[in-house]
Parts: structure tokens; sequence; C-alpha cells
């Protein structure tokens, strides 16, 4: 038997990539003038909405002794720890005032800074832009801001419906990513009476090229892997539709579905909470369904129930993962997950050596696998 290389046993090293925009919270669970625990990297975060509905994040760990951030008061404007009444501001985290200081006290209260995050809202989720760590030791310093804008979801039309799905899964970011891209579960984990049996298994054939940070699967025809392809397929020809997927760094999963004048566009994430828990967000807009009564919640329940069976699948491998069995990448069907981890490399490496990155694909790849 031919020796596994060892670019088939790549193992998941968990790390957890800084310098990205990162989902924290849908938008509708984070309310005005409340305080919300998040955790992001392993990160403690407290965030909220100002006065006027703009959403904030800072660490949530008051730089005096530690106290959580999110147990203290909130006006509105600024945070007040529970412990000894420091005051921050919720947007840069500079703190306003220290109660127990005398008039004669000169200690300068606005040099201090509760970490600071940059926040926004984008299609129906808070972001938040988790930073490069700072040097060791050197405390919490002035807020950074994110280079660009939050990742957003490719629009076709002016209307639009957007939903959401949310799960935790109990295992690594790593397992989590790979376990998106995987083409050959599908019909073993995706079985369904109205969707697909392990009898449908077929050869396929798909384009990949490379694109900035991550790779495409070319526009094509879709086979029926797609969740929505079928549900599409009532509103035009077969061989109209066209589908891209792309991947890139650090968690982003874009989908788009094109018929005619009608679209469908997903942006999923697999976000790292700890070391070995993430949480994948399903966002999707469409202008398909607008007139349909029950189209958005078919869709709905259509995700719901591919989302909830990997995060079931996800559950049973923790188990299998608890004691650090060997693991094996074959070609060509996990051939996606060796490209994210050869990204993650790059990307790491770059980052190192300050040079740019050098992307692991060279061209165009043609991948075949059956499911
Ligand atoms: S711990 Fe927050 S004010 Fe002292
Ligand atoms: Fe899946």
């Amino acid at each position: 038997m031919p020796e596994l290389d060892t670019s088939q046993r790549q193992a998941p090293d968990c790390v957890m990539l800084t310098g990205f925009w990162y989902r924290a919270l849908p938008a509708d669970r984070v309310h005005r003038n409340r305080l919300h625990k998040a955790m992001l990297l392993e990160i403690p975060l407290v965030i909220g909405r100002d006065r006027a509905g703009r959403p904030f994040a800072l660490r949530d760990a008051c730089p005096h002794r530690g106290m959580p951030l999110h147990c203290g008061n909130f006006d509105g404007e600024n945070l007040e720890c529970s412990y000894h009444g420091w005051q921050f501001d919720a947007h840069n985290g500079q703190c306003q005032a220290i109660p127990s200081l005398t008039a004669d006290q000169n200690l300068k209260v606005d040099r201090i800074y509760a970490g600071s995050y940059p926040c926004e809202e984008q299609d129906g989720f808070v972001w938040v832009y988790v930073q490069e760590p700072g040097p060791a030791g050197a405390g919490f310093g002035k807020p950074e801001n994110a280079p660009d804008p939050a990742p957003e979801i490719e629009k076709f039309s002016g209307k639009y419906k957007l939903a959401y799905l949310t799960a935790d899964m109990p295992v690594s970011i790593d397992h989590g990513i790979i376990g998106l891209m995987d083409p050959a579960h599908g019909p073993f984990v995706h079985q369904a009476w109205w969707w697909r049996s392990r009898h449908s298994i077929h050869e396929k054939q798909k384009n990949f090229e490379p694109i900035p940070n991550g790779f495409r699967m070319s526009a094509h025809t879709p086979s029926s892997n797609s969740a929505p392809y079928k549900l599409l397929r009532l509103y035009a020809a077969a061989d109209s539709i066209t589908t891209t997927i792309d991947f890139v760094l650090p968690n982003l999963r874009r989908e788009t579905i094109r018929a005619g004048k009608y679209w469908f566009s997903s942006l999923t994430t697999v976000t790292p909470i700890t070391r070995n828990q993430c949480r994948i967000d399903v966002v999707a807009a469409w202008n398909i369904f607008r007139w349909l009564p029950f189209g958005p919640e078919l869709l709905k329940f259509v995700f719901a129930k591919f989302v909830e069976q990997d995060r079931r699948t996800m559950e049973l491998q923790a188990e299998g993962l608890r004691h650090n069995p060997h693991l094996m990448l074959i070609d060509d069907a996990d051939r996606p997950a060796k490209w994210y981890f050869q990204l993650k490399a790059a990307h790491l490496e770059a980052k190192r050596s300050g040079t740019e990155m050098k992307h692991p694909m060279t061209g165009p790849v043609t991948l075949k696998w059956r499911s």
C-alpha cells in the first residue's frame, strides 16, 4: 500500500485567525440600552447598541480589576462598571470617570481604555473586527480602525428578502470549515425522501479557480447539490440556472444562484468561538419567493434541516475527535479542505514574513468525485 504523504495527513491546527471581521450576534437579538455577552476567538465581549441604535463591542473585562462589563449599567452612551463605578465610552472604550478620585488626585482618566473593537451591522448581523493582538502586557490602548468594511451579501435587485439560521458546533473552526466545503458527506448526512438518497450518488466534475484569499467553484449549472436549486427549477429552465460558490479566508462561503431575473445569494460563516467550539451562521438574501406565501418558510425549513443534520454530525464527530485520532484528507473530495489548510498556512506565513501571500493554487483545477 502506498504511504500517505504528509499533505494527506494534514490535520487541523485550530489556529484562529486575527485581523478579520467575524459575525458576533444576530442583529435582532441586540437591543437598545441592553448589554449582551458574546465570545469570539476566545475573547469575551460585551455588545450593545447606543441610544441611536448603533452597535458597539468592548472587551468584557474592566481594565481596573477585570469585572465583566456586561454586569454593569448602560445609559445609552457610557457603560458603568458594577464594581467601582468606572465609566467608559461605549464606542471607543475611553474612561470617562473614576468615582473614587478626589479633586487633587490627577490620574489621567482619559488615558485609560476598556478594549474596544470595530463593530458594524451588516445583513442582519452584528460584526466585530478582531484585530491582531497587541504586544503582551501592553494593556488596553486606543481603538483601532478596521482596514475594510464588514463583508456583505451580494444582491442583484433593490427588493429582496433576508433570513438567517445559526447553529453551535462543538468542533474546532477547522473541522467546522472543512465540513462546510466537503462534497462527499451529502448523500450520507443530508438524506431526505424529498431531497435525495444515497442511491442518487453519481460522478461529478467541477472546475475550481484561485481568487484572492480563496478559491471559487466556477459558474456552472448546478447538479442537485445546493438547497434552493430544486425550488428554483420551478421558476426557470434548468439550463438557465448558474451557480458559483466561493470560499474566502478566514471563514466565508458565498453561494450565488442566478436564474434570469431571479437570484439567491447566501453568505455562510463558521466563526471560532473557542479552540474547540464554532458557530455556523447562514444568511441568505433572495428575490425569488417574494410573491409566494410560503416561499421563505419553505426555504428556511430546508436550510434548517440541512444545518441541523450538519450540527448533529459534528456533535458525534466531536466524540470521535476527543482522543486525537489520526486523520486523512483524500483526493479529490478533500482537495478543497487541503486548499483551506494551505491558504491558512500561506496567510500566516505572509504575516510572519511581512511579504505578500503566496496563493497555493497556480491556476484552474478540475476535481472529480462521486456524491
Ligand atoms: S473593576 Fe471595574 S471599576 Fe473596578
Ligand atoms: Fe452539510
